[in-house]
């Protein structure tokens, strides 16, 4: 399907690799995090509206295209979507920055929201909502969910490990939107953690346990 996209190329395939070991301690797992998202953002935002604007070179005056309108705004669902703003900024520092907080329960595995803020207004803008993780799709739907309801149009979804399982959850529920995958893994096991996956990425970025 045309609003799937599998980011399939070499770098971003390596480092997902490194992510993926176990050895692999939270400092350079913090660091892949974020590099792997600067380059999904990369192949994501290639479809930025641009605008001609009128700059005077030290040779002659021209029209050349920038970046136009209200531009971009990066939603990480927390915690562990915090791991890759940074990397998209870098590519759009002028981003504003909104924060959906959400955590699974352990045992039925649905999403609860903690915290919500989105940058004001939100409906021109195109929204990047990032989570290194997407298992059974419910904390990503809940998320576009509340995006939607404050009124956000133009969402990408962009995670760096997702399940066929919550793929599927998440397409049916919001087919307008635009999603980035780094790797399609197997499966989720009996936890709805997904298989090969990489463990529970809130806690490698930050250290917890
Ligand atoms: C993880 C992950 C996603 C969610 C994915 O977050 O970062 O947000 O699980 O699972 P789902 O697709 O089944 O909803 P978690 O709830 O563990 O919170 P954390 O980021 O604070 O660790
Ligand atoms: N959340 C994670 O961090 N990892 C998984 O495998 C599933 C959900």
């Amino acid at each position: 399907m045309e609003h799937i996209i599998i980011l399939d190329h070499p770098l971003i395939q390596h480092k997902i690799s490194m992510l993926r070991d176990k050895r692999t301690g939270t400092n350079e797992f913090r660091s892949l995090i974020g590099e792997i998202a600067m380059l999904m953002g990369y192949e994501a935002l290639r479809d930025l509206p641009m605008e001609d604007v009128e700059i005077e070179t030290p040779i002659e005056t021209c029209m050349t295209p920038m970046l136009s309108g209200k531009k971009l705004a990066v939603v990480p669902i927390l915690r562990a979507g915090l791991g890759m703003v940074n990397g998209i900024l870098s590519l759009v520092p002028s981003a504003k920055v909104g924060h959906i907080g959400l955590y699974r329960d352990e045992v039925t595995h649905e999403p609860h929201e903690y915290f919500c803020k989105l940058p004001s207004p939100i409906e021109q803008r195109t929204i990047v909502v990032t989570d290194p993780m997407l298992a059974t799709g419910g904390s990503a739907v809940a998320a576009i969910d509340f995006i939607k309801k404050h009124g956000g149009r133009n969402i990408k979804f962009m995670c760096i490990i997702a399940a066929p399982e919550g793929l599927e959850r998440l397409s049916a529920a919001h087919p307008d939107i635009q999603i980035y995958i780094g790797h399609l893994d197997r499966c989720l096991n009996a936890n709805a953690y997904i298989c090969p996956g990489l463990g529970d990425a809130g806690d490698r970025i930050f250290g917890t346990k």
